[in-house]
């Protein structure tokens, strides 16, 4: 998640990835990394409080029930670092089994400054941990913790909330790799994955009937108006979720209702809607329990520990660095 050069003609890398997605033919997209703004965060925490999104419920289950077998699978110093802290709510039954061992410094990686400091409010309570916040991409940050560690400490990683479900497959193995690039031979990731299940599940988990999730959504339009002067009239753009079968993954797009022409000043751009035409938001990927170990195997890492949520049909994988 390296940001490129920015071209002189963009003020910033989202006026660049606005102009770059929505002058896309046939399909216009923009990047899902832009939903995260300050309200699409307090919409994302609401999502997975709603009884449609069962993902981060069935993480909560698994990481409540297994937090003292998935340490004991990690024995020695450990240090942690997590990708994306979020809110921190569900690390904190991995850190409080670690603190019963070991004082134990986490490592929280995320570039909004706001989560961080939301982390470190929910999990600063916590007895012997402490917390050393890195406002960075993920991979830069993983590279700072994971070069300076003391000797004979091990690093467990943590990548919670199936984030890995938002890449595509190969970009997924990908990025395993990346990260396996940056660790030390028995240093581990713990990896959350939405599993597959039934159509009429998913597609409520991504088009609630209350509609948090279209204004998830629909935030991303409303945020290229604030940020970039765009145009954008909010009514003419519909939510839709969709499942796509040969990516096994969910598709978020936003769908124009009728024709139209939308001027985004900041991203220096004109973008022409037909009726009916989408742009492309994201892809959340599902997995079967079983491709883990393999796509792990890919990376470098052995799958040596699987946790699952049978409720909702969620697994926790430990990846051990080969
Ligand atoms: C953050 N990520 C794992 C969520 C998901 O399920 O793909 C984002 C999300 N999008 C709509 N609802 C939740």
């Amino acid at each position: 998640m390296t940001q490129p050069a920015l071209s002189p003609r963009f003020p910033n890398a989202f006026a660049e990835a606005v102009h770059a997605g929505l002058s896309k033919h046939p399909q216009k997209e923009l990047p899902s990394m832009y939903l995260y703004d300050e309200v699409g965060s307090a919409l994302f925490e609401v999502i997975t409080a709603l009884p449609e999104y069962g993902v981060t419920r069935a993480e909560e289950r698994v990481l409540k029930d297994h937090a003292t077998d998935i340490v004991a699978a990690m024995p020695g110093d450990i240090k942690v670092a997590e990708l994306g802290s979020g809110s921190g709510r569900k690390t904190r039954r991995i850190l409080e089994a670690l603190c019963k061992k070991q004082p134990t410094a986490y490592h929280p990686i995320e570039i909004s400054r706001t989560a961080l400091q939301l982390c470190r409010r929910e999990l600063s309570d916590i007895e012997r941990v402490s917390i050393v916040g890195h406002e960075r991409d993920y991979l830069a940050g993983l590279s700072e913790v994971s070069s300076k560690r003391n000797e004979g400490e091990r690093l467990l990683v943590l990548f919670l909330g199936s984030t890995i479900g938002n890449f595509a497959r190969l970009a997924a193995t990908r990025f395993l790799r990346s990260i396996r690039g940056m660790l030390q031979p028995g240093d581990a990731l713990l990896l959350g994955t939405d599993l597959i299940k039934p159509l009429p599940t998913l597609i409520a988990a991504y088009d609630d009937p209350i509609g948090v999730t279209a204004a998830f959504n629909l935030n991303m339009l409303a945020r290229i108006n604030r940020e970039l002067g765009g145009e954008f009239p909010l009514d003419a753009f519909e939510h839709v979720a969709r499942f796509n079968p040969d990516a096994r993954s969910i598709e978020m797009h936003l769908r124009a209702k009728r024709a139209l022409s939308v001027r985004v000043r900041g991203a220096d751009l004109r973008a022409e809607f037909r009726e009916g035409e989408t742009i492309w938001t994201e892809s959340s990927h599902k997995y079967a329990a079983e491709e883990v170990a393999p796509i792990a195997a890919d990376a470098g890492f052995d799958c040596t520990h699987q946790w699952r949520d049978d409720e909702w049909q969620f697994a926790e994988s430990l990846l051990v660095a080969r």
